[in-house]
């Protein structure tokens, strides 16, 4: 692999393709566990926090494949231990929205995120049971089942439907209700669907025009923030200030609702100097 100014850079079609490969065989996993007897459950932080074979078996999946087709690119994964981020790494999420999957609902999805020093390069998105395949590389554009997708064009809240998530931390809940009573008598709707790497490609795809949301890990939102980014969204923390992956929020929106929503979050007001 070539080295551009003592920065690793790799081809990311090649990059694409291998996550492109490892959600799919993900998602295959995924689909044969999916409202089957073999589904076992464990809580992990609290009742609402599962963890079941399925993510597990997943994961196994995934890795191998990164493992053997990456070589020496860091891996953090939400269900195995971790360390810090440096350099190439790559965010696994093997099943976002273990909620719904244990419940019998379809809105979940294989989560594959690439970033290189910080920056939000290559992102892979599957829900297998939609079959519904989101891809993004820094610079190329963002593609669901393979065609172009957009931001969607309407610029007022008025105009739009938001999304935000429920923290399992219950003690998180009052400040999740507060923004709710702030931005849904504004909005057309806000949904809830359980799976912060399926929101935000939504968002990406046109389907609906803000997310925001707090309580979340780097593996839930570093493929979604690629595959966003890639087809023109804007993305900052919930005040208005820089993104960070690892700051446990995030605000995204097509671009044209960003200050609207941040007035009735009550973050910095129109115009603010924001990421
Ligand atoms: C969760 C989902 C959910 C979000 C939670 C996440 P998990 O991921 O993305 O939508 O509200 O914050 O933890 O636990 O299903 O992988
Ligand atoms: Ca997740
Ligand atoms: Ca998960």
């Amino acid at each position: 692999m070539p080295k551009k100014g003592g920065v690793l850079f790799r081809d990311l079609r090649t990059v694409k393709d291998v996550l492109l490969a490892a959600a799919l065989e993900g998602g295959r996993v995924l689909k044969e566990h999916f409202q089957s007897e073999k589904v076992e459950a464990k809580t992990k932080t609290g009742p609402s926090d599962l963890v079941t074979n399925a993510d597990l078996k997943t994961q196994e999946a995934v890795l191998r494949l990164l493992s053997r087709d990456l070589p020496g690119v860091q891996v953090i994964g939400e269900e195995k231990e971790n360390e810090e981020a440096t350099g190439e790494v790559i965010y696994v999420d093997p099943l976002d929205g273990t909620l719904n999957f244990f419940h019998g609902q379809r809105q979940f999805a294989v989560s594959l995120g690439y970033w290189v020093n910080g920056e939000p390069t290559v992102g892979v998105v599957f829900n297998p049971v939609d079959e519904d395949l989101f891809a993004a590389a820094l610079g190329q554009g963002a593609f669901r089942n393979g065609r172009p997708i957009r931001v969607s064009p309407y610029r007022r809240l008025s105009q739009s439907v938001l999304a935000t998530g429920w923290p399992y931390d219950k003690k998180e809940l009052p400040r999740v209700l507060n923004s709710l009573e702030r931005l849904l008598p504004v909005s057309q709707e806000v949904r809830v669907w359980g799976s912060a790497a399926l929101a935000l490609c939504y968002l990406a795809a046109g389907n609906l025009e803000g997310y925001w949301e707090w309580g979340l890990y780097p593996w839930d939102i570093a493929a979604g923030v690629v595959i966003a980014r890639e087809a023109g969204c804007r993305i900052t923390s919930i005040d208005g200030g820089f993104f960070d992956l690892n700051g446990g929020e995030i605000l995204a929106t097509n671009g044209y609702v960003h200050e609207e929503m941040l007035q009735c979050l009550g973050g910095r007001g129109p115009n603010a100097d924001s990421g």
